[in-house]
């Protein structure tokens, strides 16, 4: 059985005393949250904070973005023993806005997703078309492509612990999200692509997450998808009564 996980991403939003407000306010309804595995990913320059607050709950720390190197003249960048050492679980990596506006690319995707697998950290690799990849009619080969680049060179014992978020990009941040059957299609296609890298047994257990305008009213809708696992939630983890609503999801 897949343990449903749900992740806030909450990009480039909240000082310390910010992140450490919202923490307080999830912590009387998600402290002891079992059924779900929530994870927080608060800006760098929160993370340290998050975590002090969160030691004892049942709640996942997570970065947004690492560098491969251990370390390094590398002006600007966090490594993955960094984050391990401040006890980041989880650490999304390729986000789309990253690769829009950051210049990531599959090769460097995989190269940090190997650097976080190196150093015990869980990846949450992201994938997804934008709207004119899919109006294009090209959303199945270009996830696929993904999938196996973000993947390729991996050992069987790193790729089954990877979460991969299928986030179509026409869906951030526009309160436009993929309709369930949609993005349960494509959680379909990344779970087959895995099973043709590695085996469908290792597939079978990997956790794959919708994100894209995933709100209180329709994350029960995904959760009831057989191929959705959780989901990566952007706007929508920035307010604590949203976030637990999110997380409470009606089972399936
Ligand atoms: P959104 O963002 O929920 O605000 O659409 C999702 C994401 O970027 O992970």
């Amino acid at each position: 059985m897949r343990k449903p996980i749900i992740a806030g991403n909450w990009k480039m939003f909240k000082t310390v005393p910010e992140a450490l407000e919202l923490v307080e306010n999830l912590k009387p309804a998600l402290a002891g949250e079992h059924r779900v595995e929530s994870v927080l990913c608060p800006p760098f320059t929160a993370l340290y904070a998050v975590e002090e607050a969160l030691r004892g709950t049942s709640m996942a720390l997570g970065a947004q973005d690492l560098f491969w190197e251990k370390q390094g003249a590398y002006t600007g960048e966090v490594s993955p023993v960094m984050l391990a050492s401040i006890g980041c679980k989880y650490v999304i990596v390729g986000h789309s806005e990253r690769r829009q506006y950051f210049g990531e690319t599959d090769e460097t995707v995989n190269k940090k997703v190997k650097a976080a697998l190196a150093h015990g950290l869980l990846p949450i690799i992201c994938v997804g078309e934008s709207l004119e990849q899919r109006e294009a009619g090209k959303t199945e080969d270009l996830v696929r492509g993904q999938v196996r680049k973000a993947l390729d060179g991996l050992e069987a014992a790193g790729a089954a612990k990877v979460v991969i978020a299928y986030e179509p990009i026409w869906a951030i941040g526009t309160g436009r999200n993929a309709s369930a059957a949609d993005a349960d299609k494509v959680a379909g296609l990344i779970r087959r692509t895995i099973a043709g890298v590695f085996d469908a047994r290792l597939a079978d257990g990997v956790r794959i997450q919708y994100g894209g305008s995933v709100k209180p009213e329709n994350i029960a809708e995904f959760m009831q998808q057989p191929e959705i696992d959780g989901a990566l939630v952007g706007g929508a983890s920035l307010d604590a009564q949203s976030f637990v609503r999110i997380v409470r999801y009606e089972q399936k």
